[in-house]
């Protein structure tokens, strides 16, 4: 299956509306969303059948929307339907969801006041990010040389694709030199996320986590903030420098896609992924699993 191109996948996809077979949800080349970046999303994931934290997920398209000056023309409900729906079509019950919205061909230059605004879903079977073996061991990162930017000069809260293409930058450096992500700083020079999840790091037994002020307030990262507050773990959301690296003793990553991976090296910095992480693997784990008890 891997090897199956993604617009070559069976099943359909929801297009302004409409559940279309997989092979016809196309766009043309002239889309502004492709020449301008202009463009937001979402990435979601199913358990046994039911999209985590979905609404969440939703308002946050929405909400991504608006930062870059546009409004989808649906509403979070009739959006959360449709994911529903899909999911069902699709016939997944553990699956990656994938919400996109952009502006369409009506205009091409930078201005695209009048542009359509497209939405689609997808929805997809993709196993771990990471490989069950690797993340148990712990995963390695590569410091960036991008760094995250400052919120004046990029919409740093919305989850908008031109923001990604310094994380595909950083990605593909990180994996060209044997690592499988990077650790993105900054514009102050402090330690921000990597290039798809957020990072935590345990000293003393307490939860050190960066202040989300210039990236994502990850969903799994508020998830696992409650999670470990539930255990009586202390966290601590602050502004961490690089080389306070040397002094955490366990390093994890949270995200959609990541879930909760243990980190064993970043750069020259080593972390023994131990009981914090272990166990927030599995807290995260059992609370993405829809309740059975109701249907018992
Ligand atoms: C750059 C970046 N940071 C953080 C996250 C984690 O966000 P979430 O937990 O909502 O998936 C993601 C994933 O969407 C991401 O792409």
């Amino acid at each position: 299956m891997a090897s199956v191109p993604f617009d070559q996948m069976d099943g359909e996809i929801w297009y302004n509306g409409e559940f279309v077979p997989w092979a016809d949800a196309k766009l043309h080349v002239l889309s502004h969303g492709l020449h301008y970046a202009s463009a937001v999303f979402e990435g979601e994931r199913a358990y046994g059948g039911k999209i985590f934290k979905l609404t969440e997920h939703t308002e946050r398209l929405h909400n991504s929307a608006e930062i870059l000056g546009f409004k989808i023309p649906y509403s979070v409900a009739e959006l959360d339907k449709a994911c529903e729906e899909l999911l069902e079509r699709q016939g997944f019950s553990d699956a990656y969801v994938r919400p996109i919205a952009w502006r369409g061909s009506e205009m091409m230059g930078v201005s695209a006041q009048n542009n359509r605004i497209n939405t689609a879903i997808a929805i997809w079977q993709w196993p771990s990010y990471f490989k069950p073996e690797e993340r148990l061991k712990g995963i390695r990162l590569d410091m960036a040389e991008y760094r995250r930017p400052d919120p004046r000069t990029a919409p740093s809260k919305s989850k908008a694709a031109g923001l990604y293409m310094i994380c595909t930058l950083s990605k593909h450096r990180a994996e060209t030199r044997g690592y499988a992500d990077a650790l993105m700083l900054d514009w102050r020079g402090r330690v921000a996320e990597a290039t798809g999840a957020n990072v935590f790091f345990v000293k003393d037994g307490a939860i050190h986590t960066p202040d989300p002020d210039c990236f994502l307030d990850g969903i799994t990262r508020r998830t696992v903030i409650d999670l470990a507050r539930a255990r009586g773990y202390e966290i601590i959301e602050r502004a961490i420098m690089p080389e306070e690296l040397e002094g955490f003793e366990e390093c994890f990553l949270t995200g959609t896609a990541a879930e909760v991976t243990p980190v064993s090296e970043i750069g020259p910095y080593s972390f023994v992924p131990g009981e914090i992480s272990a166990n927030l693997v599995n807290d995260y784990m059992q609370a993405v699993q829809p309740l059975r008890a109701a249907a018992e």
